[in-house]
């Protein structure tokens, strides 16, 4: 049997983490895989994190499990910073999940058990995952127009023809904010209109929402799928807390789902418990019971924000510099957009061939779209990368 097995097509962002490690130069500069890091290069444990693990474990007095859809208590913390105190408690289903991949599984597979023949609709580009899950799940996928590389913004005409081709009951992907990888993001006022146009269609928005707080700050990033679940009769939601709380390998994600009606909620909320069981049983416990410690507490949430907003800002000040020091070097504007983008990543515009001499020349690894991760420089080595970009010809 296991003889039968066909190579697996590497995931690019985790071969090229490979890649990185095994360069021996010290002077390399890793813009792959979209973990935050300091300016010391660390991802270090957020400080709300910490205090509330050493209470964790003094408190804790048992492990035993959670219910299927992991402790409410978490559901409702995280569904209400995602969807505002005004969420729509009566028909919001929610279940815990190994992060936000574990999320946006679960929902695809909960598509796929109410409307076996729906499409999924991705934005081109996107995070590769998504097409990898869809596709092994065997869900027909479709691509709708996003990113426009001339002006480095998001094509938003190209969007709505391609969306108005949706049919009732597909499933279109939208990224809450700081797209992966573009960088590129909805406007509140074209959030409003996608969502006039999935409700026309009846086609149904998935907001996978990863970077909360990494973008605009908290609320703002949530803007836009609060607007979208203001206006759209059902939606679902995948939100990580993954890189807001820097807990990435306590795998800590929701999978939400809006129902039509609250007489929907019941049957929506067991379908998804059913497939937490059918997948893992009970969703991870520890990050969830953290995020819920560090929500529910005053202190610990004012002092998460406060470093979730050092995070943001350090973020922004490395997009300042590096379209700073593109404009000196090149005499022009035309990376400007890195300094408009939000969140950790921008496409930059090269060809594979210059993100290959990048790696090959100047040890700057980027995705081979070439998507880097704005956190993975620091203020020492944004004048290489933009050396490296000027070298390049791009
Ligand atoms: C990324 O896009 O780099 C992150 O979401 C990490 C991952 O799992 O790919």
């Amino acid at each position: 049997m296991l003889t039968d097995l066909k190579p697996q097509a590497p995931d690019k962002i985790l071969a090229l983490m490979a890649a990185y490690r095994e360069d021996p130069r010290d002077a390399k500069i890793d813009l792959g895989v979209g973990v935050y890091r300091d300016a010391s290069g660390r991802t270090p444990v957020m400080r709300a994190v910490k205090a509330a693990e050493r209470q964790l474990v003094e408190e804790q007095d048992t492990k035993v499990y959670t219910g299927l859809a992991g402790d409410p208590a978490f559901a409702d913390a995280v569904s209400t910073l995602v969807l505002g105190a005004d969420k729509p408690a009566d028909r919001l289903a929610a279940v815990a999940t190994p992060g936000g991949t574990g999320a946006i599984r679960q929902g695809l597979e909960l598509v796929r058990m109410a409307a076996p023949g729906a499409k999924v609709w991705l934005s081109d580009p996107t995070w590769p995952n998504h097409i990898a899950i869809a596709t092994y799940l065997g869900m027909e996928v479709a691509t709708y127009r996003y990113f426009d590389a001339e002006s480095g913004g998001v094509d938003f005409e190209g969007m709505q023809t391609d969306l108005a081709a949706a049919a009732p009951g597909d499933t279109v992907i939208l990224h809450g904010c700081c797209h992966n990888p573009t960088g590129a993001n909805l406007t509140g006022d074209q959030w409003d209109r996608t969502a006039a146009i999935l409700s026309e269609r009846g086609a149904v928005p998935f907001v996978d929402i990863a970077y909360q707080g990494f973008g605009d700050g908290l609320e703002a990033d949530a803007d836009g799928v609060r607007r979208l679940v203001a206006a759209v009769p059902e939606a679902l939601i995948a939100a990580s807390c993954s890189k807001n709380f820097g807990i990435y390998r306590e795998r800590t994600g929701l999978l939400m789902a809006v129902a039509p009606a609250p007489d929907a909620l019941e049957t929506t909320q067991g379908a998804m418990a059913a497939l937490n069981r059918f997948n893992f049983s009970f969703p991870p416990d520890h990050g969830a019971r953290v995020v819920t410690m560090i929500l529910g507490d005053e202190t610990l949430r004012a002092d998460w924000m406060a470093e979730l907003e050092e995070v943001r800002g350090h973020m922004l000040s490395l997009r300042e510099q590096l379209a700073r020091e593109l404009r000196e070097r090149t005499g022009s504007d035309r990376f400007g957009f890195l300094a408009a983008h939000r969140g950790m990543f921008s496409l930059i515009g090269a060809t594979p061939e210059q993100v290959e001499t990048m790696r090959r020349d100047h040890g700057v690894y980027m995705v081979g779209d070439s998507r880097i991760n704005v956190a993975g420089l620091n203020a020492g080595t944004v004048p290489r990368l933009a050396d490296a970009i000027v070298a390049a010809g791009i």
